[in-house]
């Protein structure tokens, strides 16, 4: 019964620490496609490709259901492997739909019209090409009308989080967010639109300030999948064992991993 947790590196992790709380018994597989890392600077095909062989070695472990914990790919490969690749007894979900329920205040998996909400100006910080393909404009449309929201690509941030360098990486959050609040200077709510960014949570709050409030994706997605697997549990695929696979040196991405989630992660070789 394991669910399978994607992301191009170890910013999934933020997810997968948070899915592993709240659903303690379930077991989950974590695939980083290191090797790969930073998808945000790929173009769609390439995204799409690396993605798919990802999500097919998931399916080897067992896993039926498998989650793309990285905006880039649910940004620039979902819509295509849902509309044409990913077979019927199986299913890929993205990160941005339970995170575009919550700022538009809706119960998760509610399709009803389109609405107003309290939030009218929305800053995005997000990788690249998640801006570049609009997909969270598009998502947001088909829920809430009359918000504006400023997009900002932070290039670089996600491979000095790859590479560990925290000093640097808050050096180029405090830039992205100089560079927003000058095109909206008064966001009312701000989206991490990126599972790496989470590890920097602290530093976006700072940079933007009190009053406005910060969405990250980790305990949204948790909750989201909850709700999902008791309405789906026949999507709980038949995989027994949690473990966690890397398309890089398993030994470097062990440590770093370790690094982030502070407690002991031993990744093997995909
Ligand atoms: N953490 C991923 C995301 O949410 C990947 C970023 C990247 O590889 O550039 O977008």
């Amino acid at each position: 019964m394991a669910v399978g947790v994607f992301d191009s590196g170890l910013g999934g992790l933020t997810v997968l620490d948070a899915v592993s709380k709240r659903l303690p018994d379930v077991p989950f597989v974590y695939f980083g496609d290191n090797a790969h890392a930073p998808y945000g600077v790929r173009d769609a095909d390439d995204v799409y490709n690396l993605t798919t062989a990802a999500v097919e070695r998931l399916w080897e472990a067992g896993c039926d259901l498998v989650i793309l914990a990285c905006n880039t790919a649910s940004a620039a490969a979902l819509k295509r492997m849902q509309e044409s690749w990913v077979p019927k007894d199986k299913r890929v979900l993205g990160v941005f739909v339970p995170l575009i329920e919550a700022l538009t205040e809706r119960h998760w998996g509610d399709n009803s019209p389109p609405r107003e909400v309290a939030a009218k100006h929305v800053a995005l910080f997000a990788t690249p090409a998640t801006v570049a393909s609009r997909a969270f404009q598009r998502e947001l449309a088909f829920r809430a009308v009359g918000v504006d929201v400023e997009a900002q690509p932070c290039g670089g941030v996600v491979d000095a989080i790859e590479q560990g360098d925290e000093i640097l990486a808050e050096a180029m959050v405090r830039s992205h967010v100089e560079a927003l609040l000058r095109r909206m200077p008064h966001p009312d709510a701000a989206i991490l639109g990126c599972t790496h960014y989470p590890l920097m949570q602290h530093i976006f709050q700072d940079a933007l300030g009190d009053g406005v409030k910060v969405f990250s994706q980790a305990n949204l997605v948790a909750e989201s999948l909850a709700d999902y697997l008791e309405r789906h549990p026949d999507m709980l695929g038949s995989g027994t064992d949690s473990m966690f696979l890397t398309t890089g040196d398993p030994k470097k991405v062990s440590n770093k991993a370790t690094q982030f989630l502070k407690r002991r992660i031993e990744f093997q070789a995909a």
